[in-house]
């Protein structure tokens, strides 16, 4: 049974603090996560919660701390680690909101995930195993985000995200290989053109560029650079996260001095799509644009994996809405955005039932817990978006999936037929 459950103050990879949760078993298995962080967060998302105030201007999380510390420590000590599902829905009903605002998303969902990782550690079960059983054997396809823009960087880019997709290899190892080797050569690329090769907070790079279709432009070279064929091997992906675009009457694309309206961004798009090897893009329109969504899958659905983040916020309810009216067809898997390790698994449970891609999903704000690695092949996700090859809190998260491909010995990689 559960003894304990502590938390307390920790660091996030852009200085900020986070929620760290520790829960003791009675077996003496103790277990800790570390909560991530959003920057570009969509509205709907479950509540973070944060002191306000002076201290780390306004970010404190020592409520949060607390709320661990007494409430949920209260309602869950004593009842078994290996009822996730119970353990969460309890943590739900302690708290009594939709979006978890008493409690916060923060505080319960370290603690949701450090019951996990108690329970697999009990059971001397690898996080993956334990919440994915036998069946769990999809090695996913990372996207690396190699050039940042947007609430990321402060460039010029105004799309958030330019991302790399190792389509073209037989496993996760190869893939990530692959990746690094375009990475290195895209910074070359940019270090020639006297281009600031400095990185942004998913440790791309983050140059100022003249339009948000020359990151496109200077990958392609990087990809080429590096031996590798565009689009086979290597595709692309794009976050444009355009949420943070809206304003009265459209999108601001600010790089290219003007604003557009959804047609126009979905033409934009079209135009991109038929150029370069684009297979997936996430956020194209914003949360509240609905009707632009349902003509931007309209157009490109059967083409491309089009990706709900701010639109879906991992919320069941919400991404069935998107199901019956037929908006995107992927989602964006962001555990925080919901706040349970049970609620996320719903959320993507319904999403494979109704044919919908699931993407895992690390925070801008991260830290070196790497759980979304186990998660996403727990799950058998496919893919999974968790930054650069560098920086540490991303790096933990690619190491883990190593560690993971070589101890599953019948693991499968979908690199080549995800997207044919
Ligand atoms: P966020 O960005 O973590 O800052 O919200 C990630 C994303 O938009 O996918
Ligand atoms: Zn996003």
């Amino acid at each position: 049974y559960i003894d304990n459950v502590t938390a307390m103050e920790v660091m996030d990879s852009r200085g900020n603090p986070t929620v760290k949760a520790t829960v003791e078993l009675s077996d003496g298995t103790v277990a800790s996560a570390i909560v991530p962080s959003g920057a570009s967060t969509g509205k709907r998302e479950a509540l973070e919660l944060r002191d306000g105030g002076d201290r780390y201007m306004g970010k404190g999380v020592l409520t949060a701390v607390e709320n661990v510390n007494t409430q949920i420590a209260d309602a869950i000590i004593g009842l078994s680690p290996f009822n996730q599902a119970m353990i969460d829905a309890e943590m739900k009903a302690l708290d009594g909101t939709e979006n978890y605002s008493n409690l916060g998303a923060n505080a319960v969902l370290g603690v949701s995930m450090a019951i996990a990782r108690a329970a697999a550690d009990s059971l001397g079960m690898p996080l993956y195993r334990y919440l994915g059983g036998a069946n769990a054997m999809v090695m996913p396809v990372p996207m690396l985000n190699i050039i940042n823009g947007g609430s990321h960087a402060d460039n010029s880019v105004d799309f958030q995200e330019y991302m790399i997709m190792p389509v073209g290899f037989e496993d996760f190892a190869e893939a990530l290989r692959a990746s690094a080797e375009v990475y290195h050569n895209l910074k070359k690329i940019l270090k020639d053109a006297n281009h600031n090769t400095a990185l942004g907070d998913e440790g791309g790079f983050a140059p100022d560029l003249s339009s948000n279709e020359e990151p496109i432009q200077v990958i392609m070279q990087a990809i080429e650079k590096a031996g590798y064929k565009a689009g086979e091997e290597i595709a692309i992906a794009l976050d444009v996260a355009s949420s943070e675009l809206v304003v009265e009457g459209g999108y601001r694309l600010e790089s290219e001095n003007r604003t557009v309206t959804s047609e126009e961004l979905v033409a934009y798009y079209e135009d991109l799509c038929s150029k370069y090897p684009i297979v997936s893009i996430e956020d194209g329109l914003s949360e509240d644009d609905w009707e632009g969504w349902k003509v931007l899958t309209e157009k490109l659905g059967d083409k491309v994996q089009l990706v709900g983040d701010d639109l879906f916020v991992t919320n069941a309810n919400i991404l069935a809405q998107g199901i019956e009216k037929d908006v995107g067809n992927a989602i964006l898997i962001k555990p925080n955005q919901i706040g349970s390790v049970s609620e996320t698994m719903l959320t993507v449970r319904l999403a494979q039932r109704n044919g919908y891609k699931c993407v895992m999903s690390h925070r801008s704000g991260e830290s070196e817990d790497a759980f979304i690695a186990d998660f996403a092949v727990a799950l058998n996700c496919g893919e999974i978006k968790t930054g650069s090859t560098a920086r540490g809190e991303r790096t933990a998260k690619y190491n883990r999936l190593l560690e993971i491909e070589n101890e599953i010995v019948y693991g499968e990689y979908l690199g080549a037929v995800l997207f044919s």
